[in-house]
């Protein structure tokens, strides 16, 4: 049985008419949750497997209830199953049509509510989709560091309040962005922990009189930890009513989505007239209705554009949390399309983000031109200065005089020559030029974290590595 996600549930045609049909339309969530049967199907599997275990079922009725279930899911799969809304949600759907074919069906709900069926089914759904996420965003640090390292010469200023302040290497800027998608994997791999936890057997509320084996269905279900131990939630008021690792998710998917927004309007800027460092491939653009120069970075904008639902979706499900008596009520309902689009949309523009830089190329000679302002070493020229033994506090002050100079005489701070240098200061030596040379520049840069020359590539390499 393989998992299939798009078999999107039609409204219209679907609903029963008559006068419950305003209630039903708004009670019911099988056109949302749908997207649960797979994990709806294989949580009661294991909870059919456990109630044989403990005598509930006969084997002839545990097989029965496994071939009808599996049935159910080819037919959900092949698109032929009916999904009725009179019948609310994806559980009911699939346990009424159960019994339906199979007399033994009407038992499997034993010990079980749709209380603590729900909460297995959206953290069943959430843990896959966290291992694709993970992978992705492991794609985009990848996508980030190849381009990167194919540009590993290139040399752009970096820039404070969006004014030029001192020169990185293009691949140093592309690296900042593969250390915040690094702590977001890191927060992602800490939510799957407290997804990765069984809440079936708390019932409706209170978990059950039957001597139900919870540690059984937790490890049937892969919830287990790294020696394979079973984990299953120890409180049945609060596994049926903990949508925190939900929130979580969304929290982290917060970050996520302002990271990559960030990277957006880098890439939106960069790929500008005024910038024009990048070219975005044009299948990674589109032109405009009316003007027909135009190449615009549409999946750069979407993507800023979308941390505002995701934003959104966050402190919606806090604020529907937030005044929730004790235990289960159907507020609950609602965390599901908030929750489903958070991943969807951080999954989306994580995936597009990283295919948009594969088809991104820089251009060479305009980061070169722009490097070049020597405006971007007047603080090495300071750090010349404290070389030579004077307080940086003064230092500054000489070079603030020397690019003052420079304006005066309408030419470049790196174009003054020595004698105007020593005219600002009697500290600026013959030497004092060799500040503006670039590639020395770079050299010296080898703090760990520096953009230094040695440094990044030894930053590529590791991330290289890591990411291989
Ligand atoms: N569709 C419901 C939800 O999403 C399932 C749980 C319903 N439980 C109940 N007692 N009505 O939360």
């Amino acid at each position: 049985m393989s998992k299939k996600t798009s078999a999107p549930v039609s409204r219209s045609g679907r609903f029963t008419s008559g006068p419950g049909e305003d209630v039903a339309r708004f009670t019911e969530s099988i056109s949302f949750d749908w997207r649960l049967w797979w994990h709806d199907i294989h949580g009661s599997l294991a909870h059919a497997a456990m109630l044989q275990r403990i005598g509930v079922l006969t084997r002839a009725e545990l097989k029965a209830i496994q071939v009808g279930l599996r049935q159910i899911a080819a037919e959900i799969e092949a698109g032929t199953f009916t999904w009725k809304a009179e019948l609310e949600d994806v559980h009911m759907n699939i346990e009424a049509e159960l019994t339906k074919r199979v007399p033994a069906g009407a038992k499997l709900h034993t010990a079980r509510s749709r209380n603590d069926q729900v909460a297995l089914d959206v953290r069943m759904w959430l843990r896959d989709e966290i291992i694709e996420f993970g992978r992705e965003l492991r794609d985009l640090q990848r996508a980030l560091v190849e381009l990167g390292a194919a540009n590993a010469a290139v040399i752009i200023p970096g820039y404070t309040h969006v004014q030029r302040a001192q020169p990185v290497y293009f691949a140093h800027h592309l690296l900042a962005y593969v250390e915040m998608l690094d702590r977001d994997y890191g927060r992602l791999l800490d939510c799957f922990a407290r997804v990765n936890v069984c809440p079936l057997g708390s019932g409706a509320i209170a978990g059950s009189t039957l001597p139900l084996d919870r540690e059984f269905v937790a490890k049937e279900l892969a919830f287990v930890d790294a020696q394979g131990r079973p984990l299953v939630t120890q409180n049945s008021m609060d596994a049926v009513s903990d949508r925190d690792f939900a929130i979580e998710f969304c929290s982290l998917a917060a970050l996520v989505a302002m990271h990559l927004s960030r990277l957006s309007e880098d890439v939106i800027l960069w790929a500008s007239s005024e910038f024009n460092f990048i070219k975005i491939a044009d299948a990674y653009t589109t032109g405009s209705s009316l003007m027909p120069q135009k190449k615009n970075p549409d999946i750069a904008e979407l993507t800023r554009g979308k941390t505002g639902r995701v934003y959104g979706n966050l402190v919606a499900l806090l604020t529907l949390l937030k005044g929730l008596p004790m235990t289960y009520n159907r507020d609950l309902q609602e965390d599901k399309e908030r929750l489903f689009d958070t991943v969807d949309t951080v999954r989306a523009s994580t995936r597009l983000t990283a295919a948009m830089l594969r088809h991104t190329s820089v251009n060479t000679a305009v980061c070169a031109a722009a490097a070049s302002d020597s405006a971007l070493l007047a603080t090495d020229l300071a750090d010349y200065l404290v070389r030579k033994g004077m307080p940086f506090r003064h230092a500054h002050h000489a070079v603030g005089a020397a690019v003052a100079l420079a304006e005066k005489l309408g030419r470049p701070l790196g174009e003054l020559t020595a004698n105007e240098l020593a005219s600002v200061n009697a500290a600026f030596g013959a030497d004092a030029k060799d500040s503006f040379n670039l590639g020395q520049a770079m050299a010296r840069r080898n703090l760990t974290g520096a953009p230094g020359t040695k440094e990044v590539a030894k930053q590529l390499a590791r991330w290289k590595k890591v990411l291989k």
